[in-house]
């Protein structure tokens, strides 16, 4: 989501006050009780709107699911769409076969790197809520892309390391880091392994609503993306460039 448009928590206690709590701790992201509450939503920023209008191609399939998912009332959660977009083309340039997909939601972004995978590619997605998936499973099918998705329902950690275990390092050409910030080093340590030399590795949520310029003690979330941010900066396994584009994402260039 845009980086000044209003915060994915403030958002989501407008929406839905009372699924925030258990969403919350479902979804392992704490609700935030400095940040504006029931901030209405602000018009879109019209240089992001221009951005919008004049380069998004969005495919049928993905209007239909981004607008079953504008009702939902965690919908702030759904991926930034042009970084989708620029995420399926950077997937194309690689020709990519394998990608991984590490939270899911509705699956915006698992159907729209379906449907640019060639017919025996596949999306493993990793996600620990089915309800979310139901959502945007029938739109999966709808398009013709469901086999090329391999669901996994259990913490991405465990899906990470059963991939590793059966002997998948090196073989994934894309992956997408989209689950609980607490855990996203170790997301991060495990693409590593799993995505091959010259893969991609995109990082959501790197500037964290602006959070990370002066992280607090107490926020946990925002210290570790910080801290993992610093980390890349130095990380010779990989070459970087990140974008202020939605929330902010990182993308690393596996050497
Ligand atoms: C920001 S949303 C993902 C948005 C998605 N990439 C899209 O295209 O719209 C984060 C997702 O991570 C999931 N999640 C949270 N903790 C998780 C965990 N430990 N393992 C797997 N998924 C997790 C949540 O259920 C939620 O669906
Ligand atoms: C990584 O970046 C360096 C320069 O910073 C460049 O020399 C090198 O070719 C890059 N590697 C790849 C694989 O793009």
């Amino acid at each position: 989501m845009p980086i000044f448009n209003i915060s994915k928590e403030a958002a989501i206690g407008t929406a839905a006050l009372g699924v925030t709590f258990a969403a919350g701790l479902l979804i392992g992201r704490r609700y935030h009780p400095a940040l504006p509450f029931g901030t209405p939503k602000r018009k879109k920023d019209p240089l992001q709107q221009y951005v919008q209008d004049y380069s998004l191609r969005e495919h049928p399939a993905l209007k239909k699911l981004r607008l079953l998912t504008s009702d939902h009332p965690l919908r702030i959660m759904m991926v930034c769409i042009e970084q989708a977009q620029l995420m399926a083309n950077l997937a194309r340039l690689l020709e990519a076969k394998k990608v991984l997909e590490i939270g899911v939601f509705t699956g915006y972004n698992t159907l729209n790197m379906a449907l640019i995978l060639p017919v025996d590619g596949k999306v493993v997605a990793c996600d620990i809520n089915e309800d979310f998936i139901n959502i945007g499973r029938p739109v999966w099918r709808e398009a013709g892309v469901e086999h090329k998705i391999d669901l996994r329902i259990k913490p991405a950690i465990q899906t990470l390391d059963e991939l590793l275990a059966n002997g998948e390092a090196g073989t994934f050409d894309f992956a997408f880091i989209d689950a609980d910030k607490e855990s996203y080093n170790d997301y991060y340590e495990r693409c590593l392994r799993l995505v091959r030399k010259g893969g991609i590795i995109a990082l959501d949520n790197v500037l964290w609503h602006g959070r990370v310029l002066k992280p607090q003690k107490d926020d946990l979330e925002t210290q570790h993306l910080h801290q993992l941010n610093e980390k890349i900066l130095h990380d010779t396994r990989v070459n970087i460039s990140m974008l202020a584009m939605g929330d902010g994402v990182t993308l690393a260039f596996k050497l």
